[in-house]
C-alpha cells in the first residue's frame, strides 16, 4: 500500500528518496512522485506506473534538492492518473504526501473551494495541502499550522509536509498510519516503513498515535496527542539490510517459499527443546496469563486469518481451551460478547494492518484479560499496542503473497498450544509428540520442497482454467482456504475452498471437467470421510489433483493426479501441506505471466480499511 519517504539534509537527497521508494515497491502501488526544494523553488515529478518511470523522468533540473518528499500511491480516492499521484501542492509552496484516508474530504473540499482554493486532483490528500496553506496564513510556523490542521482531519493518516519558504524543516503527523523517523548524522529522514531508510540509517524513532513532529537536519521535536512535547525512544534496527535481495531466485515469492525450513528453524531456536517450551516465550508475564486463560479470541485478516483458523483446531483439540476466530474487519464493526478470562490474540505479518489494529483497539476497551500479538515486524504498531508479543522471525517478507509469514505463524501457534496446554492438563505424551513434530518440521519442509518439479509440470494443466475448488477437512480446511487464496491472488484464477463435508450442500453443482478440484489428504482420522467426498466428485466427472500421504493409498488415473507428500506427524501436517499449494500457485502464475511479487490491485501492507 502507499509508501512515504522524506529527507532533510545538506546533500542532494533525490537518490535516497528514489531508493526508499524502490524498497517500498513490494507493498504494492500504481503511481509515484517526488517533490524537492531547491533554490526556493519546489520541483514536482509524478508518474503513473513503476518507480522506474519516475526515476527515468528525473533530470538535472527537477532532481536536485536537499529537502524532499516522495510517495508511492495505491489508489483509494480518484483513479490511477498522474494528477492524482502524490505529492500534492498548494499555492506552489506546500507539498504533501499522505498514506491513509481523510474521510471528511468532501466537506473539507467544499469549504476550501469556497475560500478560493482550486483542486487539481480527485484525491482526499489535496485537502491536506490546502488546509495547511490556509492555516499557515495565521500561524508562525509550519508546525503550528499542522497542529491546528490535524483536528480537522477525520480518518487515518500518516502525512509529511514541506514548505519551500522553510526548506530546513519537514513536519509529519501520524494517526492510524505508521511513520518512522530515521536519524542520520547532520540529516534526518521520515518513512512509512523502516525498510525504506536502511541504506541511510539504522536508528529509528517510531511515532505514536496522534504524534506531530517537526524534523530538521539536526533536531526532532515531537508533540504528542495531548499537546505536550514528548520524548520517544531511539530504537536500533536489527532488520537485515539486504532483505531486498532475491538471492538468485526469479521472484521474492519463490525465495521466500524456499526460505521456510530455515526461518522455521529460527522461529524455534532457543524457544523449544526436547524438554518443552521455554518460560515466557510469549512475553514477560505470559505464563501467568495462560494459567488463567479460559477462552481465546483470535483476530486477523487474509492469510493471517487462515493461520488463526488452523490454530483454533489445534488449541481446542490439543490444549483443551475454547477458541473462536474472526476476521478483523467484521469484529471491529459489531457488538460482541467477551467471555470471562478471555485472551485476545491478533496475528499479522506486517503489524500495521488497519483493520487488525482497529480490532485490537476495540477489544482492549471491551474487557479482554490480555492481548497477545503474533507478528513478524518488531516495533510495529500491533506489537507496541499489545500487552504480550511473539515475533515469528520469518525475516522481511517482500512478495505480496504471504508464504513464510504464514508457516512461521503456524509454528508459533504449535508453541502456544504447548505453553497453554501446560496449564491445562495436556497429556504428557501429546506434549512430547508435538515437540518431536516441531523438531522434525524444518527437515520435513526441505523434503516437501523437492516436489517442486512435479508440481511445476502439473501447473500446466491449470493454465487455461478459470475456476478451481480446494477441499480439505479438519485442520486442513484452513490450509485449503489458504491454497485457494494464494492461487487467486497471484494467478487471477477464481478459487474457492470448502470443507469437503460441505460439498453436497451446494458446491457439487459446480463440478465438471473444466473445474479442477484440489484436495489436501494427509493420512489422518478423517481420511475415509475425505475419500467419500473424493468419490462424490469423481462420480460427477470432476478432475482432481490430490496432495496425499503415500499411506493414504490414492492412485493416479484419468480423473485424478496424485502427488505424494512426505509422511509427517499429524500436528505439523497443515504446515507441510501448505508448501505444495504455495508451489502450485507460484508455477501457475509463472505460466500465466502475471506479476508474481506484486499482483494487480493488491498491497503488501493494508494500512487503510
Ligand atoms: C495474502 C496476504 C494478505 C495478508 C493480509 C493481512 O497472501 O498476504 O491476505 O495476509 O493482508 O496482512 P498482515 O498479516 O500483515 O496483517
Amino acid at each position: 500500500m502507499c509508501g512515504i519517504v522524506g529527507a532533510v539534509a545538506e546533500r542532494n537527497v533525490v537518490q535516497i528518496l528514489l531508493e526508499g521508494l524502490r524498497r517500498l515497491e513490494y507493498r504494492g502501488y500504481d503511481s509515484s512522485g517526488v517533490a524537492l526544494i531547491h533554490n526556493e523553488s519546489l520541483n514536482v515529478t509524478r508518474r503513473v506506473g513503476k518507480v522506474k518511470e519516475l526515476s527515468d523522468a528525473i533530470n538535472d533540473v527537477n532532481g536536485v534538492g536537499a529537502t524532499g518528499i516522495a510517495h508511492t500511491r495505491w489508489a483509494t480516492h480518484g483513479g490511477v492518473t498522474e494528477a492524482n499521484a502524490h505529492p500534492h501542492i498548494s499555492e506552489d509552496r506546500f507539498a504533501v504526501v499522505h498514506n491513509g484516508i481523510i474521510e471528511n474530504h468532501k466537506t473539507l473540499r467544499s469549504d476550501l473551494t469556497s475560500k478560493g482554493y482550486a483542486f487539481n486532483s480527485d484525491t482526499d490528500t489535496e485537502t491536506i495541502a490546502h488546509t495547511i496553506a490556509e492555516l499557515r496564513k495565521n500561524t508562525d510556523s509550519l508546525l503550528q499550522a499542522v497542529l491546528q490542521a490535524v483536528p480537522t482531519f477525520h480518518g487515518a493518516y500518516g502525512t509529511v509536509i514541506i514548505d519551500k519558504h522553510d526548506p530546513s524543516t519537514m513536519v509529519v503527523a501520524r494517526s492510524g498510519s505508521p511513520l518512522v523517523i530515521g536519524l542520520g548524522i547532520g540529516e534526518n529522514f521520515i518513512a512509512s516503513d523502516q525498510m525504506a531508510l536502511l541504506p541511510v540509517t539504522r536508528r529509528f524513532i517510531f511515532l505514536e498515535e496522534g504524534d506531530v513532529a517537526e524534523i530538521t537536519r539536526t533536531t526532532v521535536k515531537i508533540i504528542a496527542a495531548d499537546g505536550q512535547e514528548a520524548k520517544r525512544d531511539i530504537v536500533e534496527s536489527n532488520v537485515e539490510h539486504d532483505a531486498g535481495d532475491k538471492a538468485g531466485y526469479r521472484h521474492y515469492m519463490l525465495k521466500e517459499i524456499y526460505e521456510q525450513p530455515a526461518v522455521i528453524r529460527n522461529t524455534l531456536a532457543g524457544r523449544v527443546s526436547p524438554d518443552g517450551i521455554a518460560e515466557d516465550v510469549f512475553g514477560e508475564g505470559s505464563e501467568a496469563v495462560f494459567a488463567k486463560t479460559e477462552h481465546i479470541k483470535i483476530i486477523a485478516c487474509g492469510t493471517s486469518y487462515h493461520s488463526g483458523m488452523t490454530a483454533k483446531y489445534w488449541l481446542e483439540a490439543y490444549a483443551g481451551v475454547s477458541c473462536d476466530v474472526e476476521i478483523a474487519s467484521e469484529f471491529r464493526y459489531r457488538k460482541s460478547v467477551v467471555k470471562p478470562n478471555s485472551l485476545l490474540i491478533t496475528i499479522s505479518q506486517s503489524g500495521e494492518t488497519a483493520d487488525t489494529l482497529a480490532a485490537l483497539k476495540l477489544a482492549k476497551e471491551s474487557g479482554y484479560m490480555s492481548s497477545l500479538a503474533i507478528c513478524n515486524v518488531d516495533g510495529s504498531s500491533l506489537v507496541r499496542e499489545s500487552s504480550l508479543s511473539f515475533m515469528t522471525r520469518a525475516g522481511a517478507e517482500i512478495g505480496v503473497a504471504s508464504t513464510k509469514a504464514f508457516t512461521t505463524q503456524l509454528a508459533g501457534f504449535l508453541m502456544l498450544v504447548l505453553a497453554i496446554g501446560k496449564h491445562n492438563k495436556m497429556p504428557e505424551e501429546l506434549q512430547k509428540s508435538i515437540l518431536q513434530a516441531l523438531a522434525e518440521l524444518p527437515s520435513k519442509l526441505e523434503e516437501t520442497l523437492t516436489l517442486a518439479d512435479e508440481i511445476d509440470q502439473l501447473a500446466e494443466e491449470f493454465s487455461d482454467k478459470h475456476h478451481s475448488l480446494f477441499l480439505g477437512r479438519g485442520d486442513q480446511y484452513p490450509i485449503a482456504m489458504e491454497g485457494a487464496l494464494k492461487l487467486k491472488e497471484i494467478s487471477y484464477i477464481h478459487a474457492e475452498a470448502y470443507a469437503s463435508g460441505e460439498l453436497k450442500h451446494g458446491p457439487l453443482a459446480l463440478i465438471d471437467a473444466d473445474m479442477p478440484v484440489i484436495v489436501v489428504a494427509p493420512n489422518n482420522e478423517l481420511l475415509e470421510k475425505l475419500k467419500s467426498n473424493v468419490e462424490e466428485v469423481r462420480a460427477r466427472g470432476g478432475i482432481m489433483y490430490v496432495f496425499a500421504d503415500k499411506d493414504a493409498h490414492f492412485e493416479s488415473d484419468e480423473t485424478m493426479r496424485v502427488v505424494n507428500v512426505p509422511h509427517c506427524m499429524e500436528s505439523i501436517a497443515p504446515i507441510v501441506y501448505t508448501i505444495p499449494l504455495q508451489l502450485l500457485s507460484y508455477y501457475v502464475a509463472l505460466i500465466k505471466g502475471t506479476d508474481v511479487d506484486q499482483p494487480r490491485n493488491l498491497a503488501k501492507s493494508v494500512t487503510v480499511e
